[in-house]
């Protein structure tokens, strides 16, 4: 754990350099959703290959980098792109990105994923809030010796997406006009897509969506007390709905597609909710 802290405190030093020290947002930005980092303005980048110790994602469409920038008058700090259980790395290492963010000062998170639908009233492009996770990846990022300075060695979990934020984002979507479906993402190791029986299985136990990513960070981000917002974006239908292969190149274009709606949406939150 010593390992963990000082690859964190590496992190924490480089980004202070470029004032990520004044965010109080951070944002985790998932597979094809990573361009809203972009539009920060007066942006300042820290390429996780730079930080001693920290991963790299190796999937496409991850920039990896940190992206520190304003909007709406606030200060905000991205992740462009994200690391994965699937990559071989062990959970403790998917807390770096928000346990860095915690030290610097964030107090809310919104965490962002490309899922497929598990509920058959979804669709290919719509958005999901998420209301509860299922945590199916086999591990969990908490194992080891508990970090007492983040939060509690048996962390509660009744209230990991923020209720009064999830209440405030269903008035803001039913305000505008903007659809946004509800529910349970439940999140399998990857790299496989689930299979037909699977998907069964996350239906009858309560899941909505399904996804590889997420839960890790959540966890660790309701762990130190963070407020977290989650919304997936369903990009398929998952294993054996529809008669049809899953690719990473349909999730990701759909995420392209999406890109206009997704940037809306998270303007509006970082100006109304956040
Ligand atoms: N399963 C798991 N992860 C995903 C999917 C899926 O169907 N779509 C996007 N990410």
């Amino acid at each position: 754990m010593e390992g963990i802290m000082n690859i964190i405190n590496n992190a924490v030093a480089l980004l202070k350099e470029k004032g990520a020290d004044k965010a109080t947002i951070g944002l985790i930005l998932g597979s094809g959703l990573g361009d809203y980092a972009e539009t920060l303005e007066n942006k300042r980048f820290v390429n996780y290959a730079d930080i001693e110790g920290y991963p790299v994602s190796g999937v496409v469409g991850h920039k990896n980098r940190f992206v520190i920038g304003e909007k709406y008058g606030k200060t905000v700090i991205a992740m462009q792109g994200r690391f994965h259980y699937y990559e071989g790395y062990p959970q403790v290492m998917l807390s770096l990105g928000v346990r860095t963010m915690k030290k610097l000062g964030v107090e809310k998170l919104l965490v962002t994923n490309a899922a497929g639908g598990v509920n058959m009233n979804f669709h290919a492009g719509d958005l999901m809030l998420i209301t509860d996770h299922i945590n199916l990846s086999g591990s969990n990022p908490l194992i080891g010796k508990n970090l007492d300075e983040f939060g509690p060695r048996f962390p509660d979990q009744s209230n990991v997406y923020d209720k009064d934020l999830r209440a405030k984002m269903i008035e803001l979507c039913k305000r505008r006009g903007i659809p946004m479906q509800e529910g349970v993402y439940l999140m399998m190791s990857g790299p496989c897509y689930e299979t037909p029986a699977e998907i069964r299985m996350a239906r009858i136990i309560g899941a909505d969506a399904v996804g590889m990513s997420t839960i890790p960070e959540t966890m660790c981000a309701a762990h130190c007390g963070m407020k977290v917002v989650g919304i997936s974006l369903i990009t398929n239908m998952a294993a054996g709905v529809l008669d049809q292969p899953l690719s990473h190149a349909e999730v990701t274009e759909t995420a392209a597609k999406a890109t206009v709606r997704f940037t809306a949406l998270v303007d509006l939150i970082l100006s109304e909710i956040f």
